[in-house]
Order: structure tokens, then C-alpha cells, then sequence
């Protein structure tokens, strides 16, 4: 049965610093993902903690949302069949020293903090997350 999906992803600043941008596409898109929408932006400090609202409790919230604030970001929305659990195998584990050879963390990622990329978690965020970067 078809479950076509779609995904909020992100290139965080460490990538875009890198020039990463392309690269990073082209692993999506090489993995069957249909970019449907994507800009670049650098958000507030205060967009930065709504994005990450369900993070507020965590010890590292006010640095991760300093660093997702720091400079600029692509937002992307990815359509596959699956999207979100595709996207989760594609980026590998959230610290980039665990995660496995072929994703984009293990590629591109230099700390736990500075992960090249963030995805959706779930259905329910992904749709909270594309809506709060693409209202229209
Ligand atoms: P991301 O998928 O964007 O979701 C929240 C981010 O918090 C995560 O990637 C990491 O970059 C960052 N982070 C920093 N410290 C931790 C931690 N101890 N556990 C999980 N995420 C962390």
C-alpha cells in the first residue's frame, strides 16, 4: 500500500557554513526524496525556542537554541513513500560518531550539537514543523 509522506528537514548552520547545501540535496535526492519546497533563512533566537519547544526541559535547549539561531539554515519539505522513517535511516544517529557509514550524519557531522541536519520525529511533528516554516 502506497503511503506517500512528507518531512521537515533541515540543514543546520554548520552545514551551510561548510557549503554542504548541494551535497546534502543530492543525498536526498539520490535516496528518492522529492524536494517539494525549500529556502534558506536564518531564524530568531525566540523562533528558534518555539521550533524546539519540546526540547525546553533539556539541559542543552538554550545552546541548541543559540546554534540553530546562529547563522543560516535551509528548510526543506522531503515527499517519499515513508518519508519520515526514511529520512530518520538516511540522517543516522543524532551524534554523528554513532551513526553508520552512508548517512549524512556519519559524512558530515562534527558533534552531537553541530549534526549537519535535523528531520521530523514523527507524523504528528512533521506537520507541526512544515507548517511552522511554510504557513502558505
Ligand atoms: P535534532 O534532531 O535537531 O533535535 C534536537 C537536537 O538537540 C539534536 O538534533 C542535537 O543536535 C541536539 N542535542 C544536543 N545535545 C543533545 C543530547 N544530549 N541529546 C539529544 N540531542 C541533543
Amino acid at each position: 500500500m502506497s503511503n506517500l509522506e512528507k518531512t521537515l528537514s533541515i540543514i543546520k548552520p554548520d552545514a551551510v557554513e561548510r557549503n554542504l547545501e548541494n551535497e546534502i540535496k543530492g543525498m536526498f535526492t539520490n535516496n528518492g526524496f522529492n524536494i517539494v519546497k525549500n529556502k534558506k533563512i536564518q531564524i530568531s533566537k525566540s523562533e528558534a525556542e518555539q521550533f524546539y519547544k519540546v526540547h525546553e526541559t533539556k539541559p542543552f535547549y538554550n545552546d541548541l537554541c543559540n546554534y540553530l539561531s546562529s547563522g543560516p539554515i535551509v528548510v526543506m519539505i522531503l515527499e517519499k513513500e515513508n518519508a519520515i522513517q526514511e529520512n530518520r535511516d538516511l540522517m543516522g544517529s543524532t551524534k554523528p560518531e554513532d551513526a553508520a557509514e552512508g548517512t549524512i550524519r556519519k559524512k558530515y557531522g562534527i558533534s552531537i550539537d553541530k549534526n549537519s541536519v535535523h528531520g521530523s520525529d514523527s507524523l504528528e511533528n512533521a506537520k507541526i514543523e512544515i507548517n511552522f516554516f511554510f504557513k502558505d
